[in-house]
This record gives structure tokens, C-alpha cells and sequence, in this order.
């Protein structure tokens, strides 16, 4: 028998954490296992366009503390709907037969797949044409089901923590109102967590719509007591009570289009036109998801990949690898698939940050 050969793709939105991975799944394989490992380019636009490279101990030496992923993402390429570049306009085709003849072609025992829902949900669609399919989960958001936790959150988290704290020095010495805007689709995690660790007055999340009267009786309070600064931690998919998510684009060839972000222009302008208080808005962006990994999440890569190589030994497809409470567990994909983790109203978290008065934007959270 040869050696048994595995592929590994790093699909979506980069982030933190995904080289620990790599290079873990890939030590593991050829160290512990005695396997082959090919990289595809650029996730699974990489397996539709055959465009590949055999990943070796040295080409993945010194990759640990490297952001991004050397092997490049793409949040866009879909087997099943995909756009080739030099056909007309809006033409997707289903291209998952020419993909899993690659697979069969390459004579892959596996397939890796770095990602979030997206592409776990793409990687749960090719394990039903029967690949053999483990996942590994990523995300700045945190929103994928199955895990408690996915790689890349906590960097993102300690630099949008870090954002908030030194944003309070500026807002006191100028008495404004400071709003920092943090990604998470339509998840609130990101905000939530870094807006507590980072001492918000107001967080403000998708799954609690807030209130403008709320908003601006508690900057107004503040002020009444002689805080005269406030600041508020806003995620990007964060709605008004009566309002809709703020869409900042559509991208019309991504599996999900909308981009959001911008929301605390609106909340700004309201709260300086109401209050008198002056407003600034820090949209923090791509910088979250871009440097050195924390030592966390170097960590939870490296489990996850030996996790997902035992896996892949012993024969064990079909699922992600997940954190719950303290154990490594292989979720069936089908229970992750199309799905996404939001915060809990009854997180003890939220109950933590409201008993030191931290609001929420609303009177009462139901
Ligand atoms: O899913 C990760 C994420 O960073 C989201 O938090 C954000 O909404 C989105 O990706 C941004 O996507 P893009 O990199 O295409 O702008």
C-alpha cells in the first residue's frame, strides 16, 4: 500500500491562526502518520482550478506565528456555484463532478477543510458526493455551531480590547462619545466579549436590537453624574428595534453577499444631534483579522489539527472538530451545515456585564 495522501484548503475570510493549523495538520500527518500532505491554493478555488502544492516539514517551519495563510483563502469560489473568470456576468455553474474527479484523481484518502459556516457548509455538500471530509472551525466570529469556541476569535478579540481601551483615554480628554465598531456578521461575540473585557458603558449586538431612547438616556446619565464620555462598543450586524442591518456592499459572485458595517455613523449622528455630546467612530475593520495569532489561539490550531489528523487515521469523516466544555469532539457536519451560533440572551455573560451596569441598549433584555 503507498502512502496515504490528504488534502488541506483554508476557505472564507482569513484569520489568526489558520498557519498554526496548517502546519499542525501537516506535521502531524507526516510525522505521526507518515502521509502526504497537498495544499490547495486559495480554498476551494483551488480544487475547481487544480491548483495545488505537496506541503512539506520545511514548508511549513517558521509559520506559526504568521497571520493570513499560506496557502491563500477565497470567500467566493463555490464547486457548486461557481463563476468562471472569462464567461459572461451573473453564469454560475456546478462544477462539484470535475472537483471530486480531482479528488478521486489525486487518489486523496482526505480533505481538510479550514473554514466557518461557509465553507463547512460547501465541505458537508462534497462529503455527500462522497469525499472524505473533516472540518476544522475558524472564525473571528465565533458563530459556528458544534464548537464553543473557533480559532482566530481570541486574537480578535484581544485587538479589539485593546482598540476599546485606548480609545478611553481620547474620548475623556475630549468629553465625546467614542463608538467602535467590531465585525461578527450577524453575531454578536466579538463586540459583546471585547466591549466587556474592554469596559464599554453600552454594547450593542444583533441579537438585542437596541433602543435610541435607552442609548441616550445612559450617555445622557453619564454625563448628568459628570462622566461626561461614554463609550460604545457596536457589532457591525447590530439593528435598531424597528430598524434593518446596515449593509455596507453587496458582493454579487460570494456564496454571502452582504458585507454590513457602518451602523455607528447612524447611531453617532443621532446620539450627537440629541445629546449635543460630540460623536466619533472608529470602524476597526480588517485589522482584526490581520497579524500574529495570540498564544491562544496557536494552541487551540495546533489541538485542533492533531485532533482532525487522529480523526483522518483512524477513518473517522464527515464532521468538524469541536471544543466543548474541555473535549475535543468530531461534530457531524450535517449538524453544522446552514447554521449559525448566536449569543443567548441568558448568557451569563450579559447577566455579569449588567450587574456592573453595562447596558445593552434596552431597558430589558427578553
Ligand atoms: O466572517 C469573518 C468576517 O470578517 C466578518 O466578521 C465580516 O463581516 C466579513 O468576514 C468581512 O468579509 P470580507 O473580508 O469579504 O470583507
Amino acid at each position: 500500500m503507498g502512502k496515504r495522501r490528504i488534502g488541506i484548503l483554508t476557505g472564507g475570510g482569513d484569520c489568526p491562526g489558520l498557519n498554526a493549523v496548517i502546519r499542525g495538520v501537516t506535521k502531524s500527518a507526516i510525522n505521526r502518520y507518515g502521509m502526504e500532505v497537498i495544499g490547495f491554493h486559495d480554498g476551494f478555488r483551488g480544487l475547481i482550478e487544480e491548483k495545488f502544492s505537496f506541503l512539506t516539514f520545511e514548508s511549513v517551519s517558521g509559520i506559526l506565528n504568521q497571520g493570513g495563510t499560506i496557502i491563500g483563502s477565497d470567500n467566493k469560489a463555490n464547486p457548486f456555484q461557481y463563476r468562471p473568470h472569462d464567461c459572461g456576468k451573473d453564469v454560475h455553474v456546478d462544477v462539484s463532478d470535475q472537483c471530486m474527479q480531482f479528488y478521486e484523481d489525486l487518489g486523496l484518502d482526505a480533505l481538510i477543510c479550514i473554514g466557518g459556516d461557509g465553507t463547512m457548509t460547501i465541505a458537508g455538500m462534497l462529503m455527500q458526493k462522497g469525499a472524505k471530509v473533516v472540518g476544522l472551525p475558524k472564525t473571528i466570529d465565533k458563530d459556528l455551531e458544534g464548537t464553543d469556541i473557533t480559532f482566530g476569535f481570541d486574537t480578535a478579540r484581544a485587538i479589539a480590547t485593546e482598540a476599546i481601551d485606548r480609545v478611553h483615554t481620547t474620548a475623556q480628554s475630549h468629553q465625546r462619545v467614542m463608538l467602535v465598531e467590531v465585525m461578527g456578521r450577524n453575531a454578536g461575540w466579538l463586540a459583546m466579549e471585547a466591549g466587556i473585557a474592554g469596559g464599554a458603558d453600552i454594547v450593542l449586538i444583533p441579537e438585542i436590537p437596541y433602543d435610541m431612547e435607552e442609548v441616550l438616556r445612559v450617555v445622557r446619565r453619564r454625563n448628568h453624574f459628570g462622566r461626561r464620555f461614554s463609550i460604545i462598543a457596536v457589532a457591525e450586524g447590530t439593528k435598531g428595534i424597528d430598524g434593518e442591518q446596515t449593509v455596507h456592499k453587496i458582493v454579487a459572485d460570494s456564496p454571502d453577499p452582504v458585507r454590513l458595517g457602518g451602523v455607528s455613523h447612524a447611531i453617532a449622528h443621532e446620539i450627537e444631534s440629541k445629546t449635543g455630546i460630540e460623536c466619533r467612530v472608529v470602524i476597526l475593520g480588517h485589522v482584526q483579522r490581520g497579524g500574529s495569532p495570540t498564544p491562544s489561539d496557536r494552541l487551540l490550531g495546533t489541538q485542533f489539527a492533531v485532533k482532525a489528523m487522529e480523526l483522518v487515521d483512524k477513518g473517522h469523516f464527515n464532521c468538524m472538530v469541536g471544543l466543548q466544555g474541555c473535549s475535543m469532539v468530531a461534530v457531524p457536519l450535517e449538524k453544522v451545515m446552514g447554521k449559525q451560533r448566536l449569543v443567548p440572551l441568558d448568557s451569563p455573560l450579559i447577566d455579569a456585564a449588567m450587574a456592573v451596569a453595562t447596558s445593552f441598549g434596552v431597558k430589558e433584555i427578553r
